[in-house]
């Protein structure tokens, strides 16, 4: 391998780091950066337009920033690094910022999801990324077909990174991203609205939908604890959700939320991804949904292959059928 093909492959991965809001990097992983290699960097992240119109969080830019002067100790440092650096210094606490996610190691290839840090925001879990959006949506841009000309509802959308991946690259007819907290799904129309620009949009006080020729999406408030019969007129062909078995209390409204729908429509095929915290919640889950004569499968997930995600977390992906 040349030298050159290395220090460009560190410099990509860096990058990706930078936009992941990864701080996981070690002076191995930075390439020897030479003042044109410095004025790469800044140009593919700070400077870059994306980042600039959606700039990512300031304390992680003071915090990698940092690092990754500290491990260019031999090279001159570009000027610019600490001008930007100081620049980030001054306002460390913006509860909101955006970040990049990078689908297949392409830095042209993004989804752009505004976001906070916080594991909790005015009561909910909804306001971040969680690792298994990043995983269910890797498993989805891997089984296209399941998505693919079908109408899909997404449960506990949180800022919506999985249904946005689906959007973007499986192709579905329609989409349903709900929550039941009102100011993430503000968010999740935020991150449609960056992501999927020129949609025309509808609104009204429970959904928001947006239309293209080939496809819908909508937002809609939905409490997993008060779902009826006449929430929707449309049935899903599949269902999806991403870390939303983390509480007793709503394994059971939960249940009921399938059985809603496996009977409008008993061919429904639901995806859930969880990280395993607590394994006696999880195995609650499971019971339960047994108890009601649902089969569960544990679908195989070895390894990220389009969307980085944490593969020593204990996680699970199951199909759930009638
Ligand atoms: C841990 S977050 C996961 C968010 C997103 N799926 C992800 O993985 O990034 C759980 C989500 O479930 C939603 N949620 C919790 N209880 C709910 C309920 N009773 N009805 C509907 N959504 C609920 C929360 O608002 C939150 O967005």
């Amino acid at each position: 391998m040349s030298e050159d093909y290395t220090v460009r492959a560190k410099l990509i991965s860096l990058v990706i780091k930078y936009y992941r809001g990864s701080l996981e990097f070690t002076a191995d992983d930075v390439p020897p950066m030479s003042w044109a290699i410095q004025e790469q960097f800044l140009s593919m992240t700070v400077y870059n337009s994306k980042l600039l119109q959606y700039p990512v969080n300031k304390n992680f830019n003071r915090l990698f920033f940092k690092k990754l002067i500290a491990f260019l100790k031999t090279e001159e440092i570009h000027d610019d690094f600490y001008t930007f650096l100081c620049s980030v210094m001054s306002d460390p606490k913006d509860a909101f910022s955006f970040v990049h996610y990078v689908v297949d190691n392409d830095i042209t290839k993004t989804i752009i999801i505004r976001q906070t840090n916080s594991m909790v925001v005015n009561g909910t879990t909804g306001l971040k990324t969680w690792e298994a959006a990043l995983m269910l949506a890797d498993w989805a841009l891997c089984n296209p077909q399941v998505f693919k000309r079908k109408n899909i509802w997404e449960l506990g959308s949180g800022v919506g990174f999985t249904g946005i991946a689906i959007a973007k690259f499986c192709e579905p007819s329609a989409l349903c991203l709900t929550d039941h907290h009102r100011t993430v799904l503000d968010i999740i129309c935020r991150n449609i609205e960056i992501n999927l620009p020129n949609m025309d949009k509808e609104t009204n006080e429970l959904v928001t939908i947006y239309k293209t020729n080939n496809a819908t999406i909508k937002t809609l408030l939905l409490d997993w604890e008060y779902i009826d019969d006449d929430v929707t007129d449309l049935t899903p062909d599949v269902i999806i959700g991403a870390d939303i078995v983390y509480d007793p209390s709503i394994l059971q409204p939960l249940c009921n939320v399938f059985q809603t729908y496996f009977k409008k429509n008993s061919q429904l095929e639901i995806y859930i991804e969880s990280v395993i915290r607590n394994p006696d919640t999880f195995k609650m889950f499971v019971q339960l949904l047994e108890h009601s004569g649902y089969k569960c499968e544990s679908l195989p997930q070895p390894l990220p292959v389009h969307i980085h995600w944490d593969r020593f977390n204990e996680r699970c992906l199951l199909k759930i059928t009638k």
